[in-house]
């Protein structure tokens, strides 16, 4: 994120005496990517931040993976899974839907609690809101959220959920980093007038955030830490690291690299005269795997045109959408509805189902949103995708599943009209 802030106090130059009214220097700590070769910032804590007192094994939820052989679509019904005002801890509570070395895609219904305090050190989490609001406390500074947010969060960036009502999140948590597409910048990382969003959109930290005195008290804290383990299942390990100070210590900081939120309602689609490809609606890029929305939009305006996709055969990637808003009267017959993923998995043609196409002839708007994440890697199932998952789904588009009844017409476009 090549777009310079700067909150709280800094010294005018970097590595220089930075200290409090008593005279006490504050400790200087580089956040970087790259080994020092991208973006970076610099932070001024009270305390030490290496100093712990403690490291104990943090028993991850559920890793394993189950790969999607025999080779078939699928249909996930997120919302079985948090049935009857089920809640679950934003952190903790996370069940794995899908998962590659590259990307992991989970899911959960917070209550009001705050998580634990937490940070990711594997990669960048981009945590989609599907419904909810409240902050996300982190060492930068505060973050509000709310629902259409996507909440971007650094690699090893110190944070806790406070969600303020019971909220629905989709973290896609990364290997690597996750940054607006490489097209959409200039030279030096600004967003082009072609991209569908600016920096304007995007809204970090407004002030630092620094727990009380009082509150500190000399207290250990302990931090959830999701990092790298060669051995483990999805190499994903995770330790209980206690800090002898307040990890919410930072005075003032300066940099590039910062957590950020971004709103689906700030994306701009991009619209043409016949059916335009998904990479039109991208939004973030992270190694091996995009992310893209598809949100209301007025839709082609060749007299011919076909508003619904053509069948694709995405030869080297496995496609995930997320269904999250929108009217879907008109779909019934594939069992796809609002919180619903559908995974069409690279090898395999995919497309609306055939009464669509008819149908979607002369549309002139689709109120319709997804979030959608691409991967080049195949996607395995984790505990989570393989409990919500809708077994006829796949025999969709032959008549012979989802909840269409024997002999009768699915009576409209089964399937979101770009996947
Ligand atoms: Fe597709």
């Amino acid at each position: 994120m090549a777009y310079y802030r700067q909150l709280g106090t800094v010294p005018p130059k970097r590595h220089t005496q930075h200290r409090d009214p008593d005279g006490h220097l504050y400790y200087e700590e580089l956040m970087g990517e790259e080994g020092f070769s991208s973006d970076s910032s610099l932070l001024y804590h009270r305390g030490v931040p290496s100093a712990i007192v403690r490291s104990e094994v943090w028993e991850l939820p559920d890793q394993a993976r189950t790969p999607n052989h025999p080779l078939k679509p699928r249909h996930l019904k997120l919302h079985t899974l948090f049935e009857d005002g089920a809640t679950a801890d934003a952190v903790t509570g996370r069940r794995l839907i899908l998962a590659n070395s590259d990307v992991r895609i989970a899911y959960v219904v917070t209550g009001a609690d705050p998580s634990p305090y937490y940070r990711n050190a594997i990669g960048d989490e981009c945590v989609y809101v599907e419904s909810g609001s409240g902050t996300v406390e982190t060492l930068f500074g505060v973050l509000s959220y709310r629902a259409g947010d996507y909440v971007l969060i650094p690699r090893a960036t110190t944070h806790r959920w406070v969600p303020g009502e019971s909220s629905r999140l989709y973290p896609i948590e990364a290997n690597s980093h996750i940054a607006p597409p490489k097209r959409y910048l200039s030279r030096y990382g600004q967003l082009l007038e072609h991209a569908p969003y600016c920096e304007r959109d995007l809204h970090g930290p407004t002030e630092p955030f620094l727990v009380s005195a009082e509150s500190e008290g000399g207290t250990d804290v302990e931090v959830l830490v999701k990092h790298r383990v060669g051995t483990l299942p999805g190499g994903v390990g995770g330790s209980r690291m206690t800090y002898a100070t307040h990890p919410f210590d930072v005075v003032g900081w300066d940099g590039c690299l910062y957590p950020y939120t971004f709103n689906i309602e700030d994306y701009m689609p991009i619209t043409g005269k016949v059916h335009q490809p998904p990479p039109v609606h991208q939004v973030f890029e992270g190694h091996n795997f995009v992310v893209c929305n598809f949100l209301p939009r007025k839709v082609d305006y060749h007299p011919l045109s076909i508003p619904v996709p053509y069948y694709h055969s995405n030869v080297d990637s496995d496609e995930v959408m997320f269904y999250v808003g929108g009217d879907y009267e008109a779909r019934k017959g594939s069992g796809i509805n609002i919180g619903s993923i559908s995974l069409h998995p690279g090898g395999h043609a995919h497309g609306p189902q055939p009464s669509a196409i008819e149908a979607s002839l002369g549309a002139e708007y689709f109120d319709e949103s997804a979030v959608m994440v691409d991967t080049f890697a195949p996607l395995d199932l984790g505990e989570g995708g393989l409990a919500a998952e809708d077994p006829a789904y796949a025999w969709t588009w032959a008549g012979r599943g989802g909840d269409i009844a024997e002999g009768e017409s699915d009576g409209g476009p089964a399937v979101f009209s770009n996947s």
